[in-house]
């Protein structure tokens, strides 16, 4: 039996986030140049999306590029960049056929310009689009993203426009880069590394985990959407003893 039919369409998560692990070690397996697992890996970005949208999920988050990726030898970061470039341009036809509203999160300044010119390019030609927020975290990390709003909210505070006894969850919420949704009901991680990774931290607080063996570049709709039935047939309580589903209470 195919996944897809497993899926129960009356339970769709809202926002799936995934982090895309295993390009180099596909690659490497194959005797490949880690470029060309990344290569592979958009071909698994573009099955993924179009999965997701045939399903109707509402948010898809990526992990394209962590802050600590810069790190990485120049030539890969580069080349990366130039992928992400030439990617924005050449899925517009799959975003705009699907209804699909690219957001961006992440510390986007320290691009070059050519890159943020790709990328606002993507956000106002698709700003319209309300089936589906793909959203790509780039230059983003949690840490990145908890300093930064600690940092506004102390600025609020100082100039007498936020009162410390009004800074709760919900004021944490808004000064994140994810405040236009709502947090991740499945988290999937491929590539069968078990960690977070400074990944949207504060949002996973009541996230289910689900993690993948296979590399990114061999993720396929099959699989994803076992990881969305595994999801479906979880108990999820909220730190509470009842189901949050009201029949099974
Ligand atoms: C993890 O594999 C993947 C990345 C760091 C980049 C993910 C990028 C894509 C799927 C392409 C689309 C995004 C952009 C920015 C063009 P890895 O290199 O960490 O694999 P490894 O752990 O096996 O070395």
């Amino acid at each position: 039996m195919s996944f897809l039919q497993a899926v129960n369409m009356d339970k769709i998560p809202s926002h799936v986030a995934l982090i895309m692990d295993g390009n180099g070690r596909w690659a490497q397996a194959q005797g490949k140049s880690r470029m060309e697992g990344h290569v592979a890996g958009v071909e698994t970005v573009r099955r993924i999306t179009k999965a997701a949208r045939r399903i109707g999920i509402r948010y898809l988050t990526l992990y394209a590029f962590s802050t600590e990726n810069w790190g990485r030898p120049q030539e890969e970061v580069s080349a990366l960049m130039g992928l992400l470039v030439k990617c924005l341009h050449n899925e517009m036809p799959l975003f705009m056929e699907n209804g699909i509203r690219l957001r961006v999160i992440g510390q986007t300044e320290v691009f070059g310009p050519d890159v943020r010119a790709a990328m606002q390019e993507a956000l106002d030609k698709t700003a319209a689009n309300d089936k589906m927020d793909l959203v790509l975290a780039l230059s983003y990390s949690a840490r990145w993203e908890l300093v930064r709003a600690a940092r506004q909210i102390a600025e609020e505070a100082k100039a007498g426009t936020l009162a410390p006894e009004n800074i709760n969850a919900d004021c944490i919420n808004r000064h994140l880069a994810t405040a236009f949704m709502p947090d991740p009901d499945l988290l999937i991680r491929t590539s069968g590394e078990q960690r977070i990774s400074n990944f949207l931290l504060w949002q996973i607080a009541y996230s289910e985990l689900y993690f993948s063996p296979v590399y990114w570049p061999d993720f396929d709709e099959e699989k994803f959407y076992e990881a969305v039935a595994d999801f479906q047939q979880r108990d999820r309580r909220f730190g509470k003893i009842h189901s949050e589903n009201p029949h099974k209470a």
